[in-house]
C-alpha cells in the first residue's frame, strides 16, 4: 500500500533528519515514514541484520506486560514514548479485555501524536498528548492526563523502548522516580530498553548510526537498568532479556533471548 506523504505528514518536519519514531514505524511495517527514515533503516539493518526481529520482540514484551497488568486489575495506562500507532496498540490490547480501560499516549514526535489522535477520535477512553517524558510534571499535570486518568488510583506507566533515548543515567533514574512518586500504591512501572551486554560490535555501530537521528541512543547494562527500579518491587522474573519475561507462546522466546539486545522488567509501587 502506498500512502502519499502529504496525506499524513504534519507541517514543520525536517525531511533531512531521520526520526527514531518513523524508523521504528518502518521496521514494524508501517507507512508513516519518509525516504530519509527508510534509507537510515536500511543502513541500520545492513549493520545489524536482526534489527527488525529485535524490534518485534520488544513489541511482544509490551503486549505481554499489558496482559499481565490487566490480570492484576490495572485499567489505567500512561504510555510514555508510545510511538506511531501500529498493530497491537496498548488501548487495543487493554480495551479488548477491559472495554472501560483508559489509556493516554505520550510522545514528543509530531507524526506519532497526530496519528494517535486521529486513531482515537471516536474512543472516549483514550487520548494522546504531545510532550517530553523527561518533564514528568508537565505530563502529569496536563489536562489530557488529568481528564483521562485518576492518579489517586493505580496506574501502569509504560516506558517501552524509550529510556535508551535518555542519555544521562542519573536523569533516567530521576525521571522514573518522578513518575513513581506521583503514583498511588499498587501502581506499576514497565520498562524495556536496549543493552550492549549482548549486542557486540554490531550494536556499537548501530548506536553510532543513531547519532544521525533526532534521538541518539544510550545502551544500559544490567546494573544500570536494574537501578531504574529503585523504590519499586520487581515482579517475577525480575530483570531479564525481554523474550524471557513471562513468555506466553513458544514463539515468544527461543534459545537465544540475549539476541533481543534489550532488558525488560516490571516494578510495583509498594504500600510503604
Ligand atoms: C522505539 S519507539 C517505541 C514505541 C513504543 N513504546 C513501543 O515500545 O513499541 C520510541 C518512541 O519514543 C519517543 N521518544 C523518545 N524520546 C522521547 C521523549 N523524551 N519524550 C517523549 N517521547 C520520546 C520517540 O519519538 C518514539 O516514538
Amino acid at each position: 500500500m502506498l500512502v502519499h506523504e502529504s496525506a499524513w505528514m504534519p507541517t514543520g518536519l525536517d525531511p533531512e533528519v531521520p526520526s527514531a519514531a518513523r524508523v521504528y514505524d518502518y521496521f514494524l511495517g508501517g507507512y508513516h515514514n519518509l525516504a530519509i527514515d527508510r534509507e537510515f533503516a536500511h543502513r541500520a539493518q545492513e549493520t545489524m541484520p536482526d534489527l527488525p526481529v529485535i524490534l518485534r520482540t520488544s513489541r511482544r514484551f509490551l503486549r505481554r506486560a499489558v496482559h499481565y497488568l490487566l490480570d492484576q486489575g490495572i485499567t489505567q495506562f500512561l504510555d510514555l514514548g508510545s510511538g506511531i500507532p501500529t498493530a497491537g496498540n496498548v488501548h487495543e490490547i487493554a480495551q479488548e479485555v477491559a472495554p472501560h480501560a483508559r489509556v493516554v499516549y505520550v510522545d514528543r514526535d509530531s507524526v506519532a501524536i497526530a496519528h494517535s489522535a486521529l486513531m482515537l477520535e471516536k474512543n472516549a477512553n483514550a487520548a494522546a498528548l504531545r510532550a517530553d517524558l523527561r518533564v514528568p510534571r508537565d505530563v502529569l499535570r496536563s489536562e489530557v492526563v488529568l481528564n483521562m486518568l485518576d492518579l489517586s488510583q493505580p496506574v501502569a506507566v509504560l516506558m517501552s523502548a524509550v529510556l535508551h533515548f535518555v542519555e544521562d543515567d542519573a536523569e533516567a533514574q530521576a525521571i522514573v522516580a518522578a513518575y513513581r512518586n506521583a503514583l498511588a500504591a499498587d501502581s506499576y512501572v514497565v520498562i524495556s530498553q536496549g543493552t550492549q551486554d549482548s549486542a557486540g560490535e554490531q550494536g556499537e555501530q548501530v548506536i553510532r548510526l543513531y547519532d544521525e537521528t533526532d534521538s541518539p541512543f544510550t545502551a544500559r547494562d544490567r546494573d544500570q537498568f536494574t537501578r531504574l527500579f529503585k523504590g519499586l518491587e520487581l515482579i517475577e522474573p525480575g530483570v531479564v532479556y525481554v523474550p524471557q519475561w513471562r513468555p506466553e507462546t513458544p514463539e515468544d522466546v527461543d534459545e537465544h533471548p540475549e539476541r533481543s539486545c534489550a532488558y525488560g522488567a516490571i516494578g510495583r509501587k509498594p504500600l510503604y
